[in-house]
């Protein structure tokens, strides 16, 4: 059995494109792997610091996820400050990477830009504290997106380097989960591409919206004036909402708007009005189950305490070993 590591940004809240992307397969991935899947809070601190909305968006994400169809009782979903190991295997990794490597991260490289009053070293250790989050349980697999395929090489780097430093066979090399076919890519409402990708109102379709907003935002979603010619091609726009309706409605449903466009008699008003109501059929037992979870708080403290039981109980095991490795001996 395999161990997968996850971590899941903790400001955000989940939209369809994330449902579809990647969560759908968190869920089937948790049969047949040993998951871990963390929120995380620490990480959030280098953009997101202000202590009143910490524990709200931990809280989010949380209902979020179980909604989704993590199981707890079947993977370890815990929130990462739970996991106090992390923090002490992050300092221990920071004594070996080097300040020029982190520098030419394009992740940090970006970050400089765009909170140029904030350049904190978190940020310049963002990725080492990442590694420690995956190779704290000695993972195998990670399930990253395109963008973070950057921070697991270094990850890598980190790991090999320790190998090789105390020479020793410790830390595994891990590589990315690879989805494959099953990887969904959601457009946005807006025409702009990768649905979240633009910080626009109506960009994205959250799992808790409601379905009042639901239609708002599709009814304005962004098309052009109509086919002219039979059979035309269909600007990116539309066919961005056709790849929505694919992932929501049934075949039937795309394949009647489908010929209704290519007949030039497609009235996107009622394209959409279907639109709507299918993501809504869609997403409302999901928005129901994060309702219904939020108002839960026995069951989250139940849920939290139980994942750091089990993270903690696989992070002091490595860091007790890295330790031991490093020359302190064990705790
Ligand atoms: N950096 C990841 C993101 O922005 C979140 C993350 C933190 C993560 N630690 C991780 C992802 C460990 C995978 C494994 O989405």
């Amino acid at each position: 059995m395999e161990t997968v590591v996850s971590g899941i940004r903790s400001t955000g809240r989940l939209h369809l494109g994330n449902y579809f992307g990647a969560i759908k397969n968190f869920v089937k991935m948790q049969k047949g792997n040993n998951c871990f899947f963390f929120i995380a809070d620490y990480h959030s601190l280098t953009t997101h610091p202000q202590p009143e909305d910490l524990q709200r968006n931990v809280k989010q994400v949380l209902v979020e996820y179980l909604a989704a169809g993590i199981d707890p009782e079947v993977s370890t979903l815990y929130v990462q400050s739970d996991l106090p190991e992390v923090a002490e295997l992050y300092l221990l990794l920071n004594m070996s990477a080097y300040v020029g490597e982190l520098e030419r991260s394009t992740s940090f490289k970006d970050k400089i830009r765009e909170q140029k009053d904030n350049v904190n070293a978190g940020l310049l250790t963002y990725p080492v504290l990442m590694a420690a989050d995956i190779i704290i349980h000695k993972a195998d697999k990670v399930p990253v997106g395109k963008d973070q395929e950057q921070h697991l090489e270094m990850t890598r780097t980190f790991s090999n380097r320790f190998n090789r430093m105390y020479d020793i066979e410790f830390f595994p090399e891990p590589v990315a989960y690879n989805f494959g076919e099953a990887l969904v890519k959601i457009p946005g409402l807006d025409g702009s591409g990768k649905m979240g990708k633009s910080e626009g109102e109506n960009n994205a379709i959250y799992l808790s919206d409601t379905p009042e907003i639901i239609t708002k935002k599709v009814m304005r979603a962004v098309t052009d004036a109509g086919p002219t010619e039979m059979n035309q091609q269909m600007p990116q726009e539309v066919e961005n909402l056709f790849v929505i309706m694919k992932t929501v409605s049934s075949e039937d449903t795309v394949a009647h708007f489908e010929s209704l466009y290519n007949n030039c008699k497609i009235r996107y008003g009622d394209f959409k009005k279907q639109l709507a109501e299918d993501i809504v059929k869609f997403t409302n037992p999901l928005r129901e189950k994060i309702e219904e979870l939020e108002s839960d708080d026995a069951y989250l403290k139940k849920v939290t305490k139980m994942g750091a039981e089990k993270a903690r109980e696989s992070g002091r095991k490595t860091v007790n070993e890295v330790r031991e490795i490093i020359g302190f001996g064990p705790r």
